[in-house]
């Protein structure tokens, strides 16, 4: 396990921050939340590994490997937020601190998104602040693993 390696994980779409509903979700690219979040992970001595995946088996997998390979994970779902119980089953075996992160607020959103099924197995869900939800993320692990 590397006790510095933190997991941030970006779901369907999101490869299209930028460009997507900039009205919804701003006009920031997914490449710069990434290094908003690399950049105040340094300030921590923790280090970023991202992987984006329209695909649920995908980010279930890099969920496994990191139970050994990572002391938190930061999870952006997109619309697997609201049914992607598999992954909801692969954070409940992470024993680390778990970020749920949306860049909208889907509480003040359509009915469809005011169901989490990652909430459950959250430590903690940061939503509805843009991009600044990156760095909070970011703080909040290093606050829940001690070492700010
Ligand atoms: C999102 C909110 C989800 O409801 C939506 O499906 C997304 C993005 C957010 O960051 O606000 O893809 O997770």
């Amino acid at each position: 396990m590397r006790a510095d390696q933190v997991l941030l994980l970006s779901g369907p779409n999101l490869q299209l921050l930028g460009q997507r509903q900039p009205e919804v979700y701003g006009r920031v690219t997914l490449d710069e939340h990434v290094t908003l979040a690399r950049d105040t992970a340094a300030r921590f001595g923790l280090q970023v590994e991202h992987h984006q995946s329209d695909h649920e088996g995908r980010l279930v997998e890099l969920v496994h490997a990191a139970r050994t390979g990572a002391v938190a994970v930061i999870v952006n779902p997109g619309a697997l937020t609201h049914y992607g119980w598999s992954l909801h089953d692969a954070l409940a075996t992470f024993e680390g601190p778990v970020i749920e992160l949306h860049l909208s607020n889907p509480e003040a959103r359509e009915d469809w998104r005011r169901t989490s099924v990652i909430a459950p197995v959250a430590t903690g869900t940061i939503a509805g602040l843009g991009g600044l939800g990156y760095r909070l993320a970011v703080e909040a692990v290093a606050s829940l693993l001690g070492r700010s």
